[in-house]
């Protein structure tokens, strides 16, 4: 058993530093071996996402040398295996990467196909279709995707749907393709553009990502690179939430606010005050907050990956706000753990209607995913009383030693493996 253990009731106050970005580091990392020259990504996020692809990649031979804790040199020359098994592919969804980054250097790789996740099911129709476009077979077969290519030829794909996965997954096949790529209707998401800005510090020539249109122009080979992951946007949007929903006065460091607009508009717009300066940003939450709508969209739109959070945050603000959820059709399953704490919300279809409350109440709850289970987290800290987080697993998947930057704003927050320590922190805490 390992838990959070939380006695809510104070407002976080003082100042946190925000990560590189999870999403980002995990596109970087699948591009970083692209070529056979050593490639050194600092800023690395040290959560278990990035661990387990570091371990996928390690399994097909990819030498990887941790410098320090942030910061990672791989050599991709080492590789002896373009088949990625079934255990990665179980534990993160994002080692389908590495077909794109594989399918771009060595016209062959094999990875399972990546089964449903818990926020809903996440089809990956749509780069099949672009590594098809590209002139890979692609089968699929004994559950695995088998992707072939004589050679990549560029080619002018229109996504169907807006995909980061598919945005970057198409961008390393194409990089070193015969010719030119166009890719229309590609997602703008910050973690895109750093895989392009990456890809072309080792050679690639990519042009107009963050725009919905990329071309890209293939060249012969990649060479290595020295890169640092941007910061981390959805960390740093939790911290925002964080400090909205228990009142408090945070300045959250090293992020890059215009990355946060559509999160800070939001919380200007329910009555906190934001302080941005170049890289860091400051939520002040004095006044009571009031309602508002949300609705998730691709980036520059409000991000799927925040809706916990801000739901959260809303359910103590006064009035009725409504949350629909446009990306993912599973993403409320936290909602009966904050009914439990006292929120008062319904789940109609792809909307939650929000009935705001005046506090919450602690209670064993369990975290239903990664985002989720950091928002009941902040739900936690927010509430009267004691609340216990279970199957903080999930949570560390994206966030490097959560409870340790909470701590550091006053929060009471433990992570706890047995009944004894939870009693201990129970007796210290009062
Ligand atoms: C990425 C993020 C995830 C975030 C999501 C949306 C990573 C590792 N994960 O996930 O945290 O919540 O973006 O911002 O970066 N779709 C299709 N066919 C496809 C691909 C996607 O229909 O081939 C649909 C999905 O079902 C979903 C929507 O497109 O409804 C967006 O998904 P996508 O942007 O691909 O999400 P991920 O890349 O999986």
């Amino acid at each position: 058993m390992e838990q959070y253990a939380i006695k809510g009731g104070n407002p976080l106050v003082g100042e946190v530093e925000i990560g590189g970005a999870k999403n980002a580091a995990l596109g970087l990392l699948a591009a970083a071996i692209m070529t056979d020259e050593t490639v050194t990504i600092d800023n690395m996020p040290d959560v278990r996402d990035t661990n387990v692809l570091l371990q996928a990649m390690e399994s097909i031979g990819t030498t990887v040398n941790r410098v320090d804790r942030h910061k990672v040199e791989i050599t991709g020359a080492t590789i002896n295996d373009v088949v990625i098994e079934d255990d990665f592919i179980k534990k993160i969804r994002a080692s389908y990467y590495l077909l794109g980054a594989l399918l771009g250097k060595y016209k062959k790789a094999q990875v399972v196909l990546p089964g449903g996740c818990n926020i809903g099911s996440r089809p990956i129709d749509q780069h099949i279709k672009g590594f098809k476009a590209l002139g890979a077979d692609v089968k699929i077969a004994h559950g695995m995707i088998v992707a072939e290519a004589e050679k990549l030829v560029g080619s002018h794909i229109y996504l169907d749907v807006v995909s980061v996965g598919a945005t970057i997954n198409i961008m390393m096949a194409a990089v070193m393709a015969e010719g030119r790529t166009i890719l229309e209707n590609a997602a703008k998401e910050p973690h895109v553009v750093d895989v392009a800005n990456f890809l072309n510090s080792m050679g690639a020539d990519i042009k107009g990502a963050g725009t919905d249109v990329i071309r890209i122009k293939g060249v012969q080979k990649l060479h290595k690179s020295e890169y640092a992951v941007i910061p981390d946007q959805i960390e740093a949007g939790t911290f925002m939430m964080a400090a909205a929903a228990t009142k408090g006065d945070v300045l959250i460091k090293n992020v890059i606010p215009k990355h946060l607009e559509s999160i800070s508009a939001k919380l200007i717009e329910i009555g906190c005050e934001i302080e941005e300066s170049d890289d860091a940003v400051r939520v002040v939450a004095s006044r009571p907050l009031s309602h508002t709508h949300i609705k998730t969209l691709p980036y520059p739109g409000f991000p799927t990956d925040m809706q916990p959070q801000i739901a959260v945050t809303l359910a103590l603000s006064s009035g009725t706000s409504i949350v629909t959820e446009s990306i993912f059709e599973n993403r409320f399953k936290y909602v009966d753990e904050l009914t439990k704490m006292g929120a008062n919300i319904k789940v109609e279809g792809n909307s939650a209607i929000i009935d705001g409350v005046s506090k919450y109440t602690g209670a064993n709850i369990s975290a239903p995913d990664l985002r989720a289970g950091a928002a009941l987290v902040i739900a936690g800290l927010a509430a009267d009383g004691f609340t216990t987080v279970d199957d903080i697993v999930y949570i560390e998947r994206g966030y490097e030693d959560f409870d340790a930057k909470l701590r550091k704003l006053g929060a009471q927050i433990e992570k706890v493996t047995s009944d004894k320590e939870l009693q201990k922190f129970k007796l210290k805490v009062g």
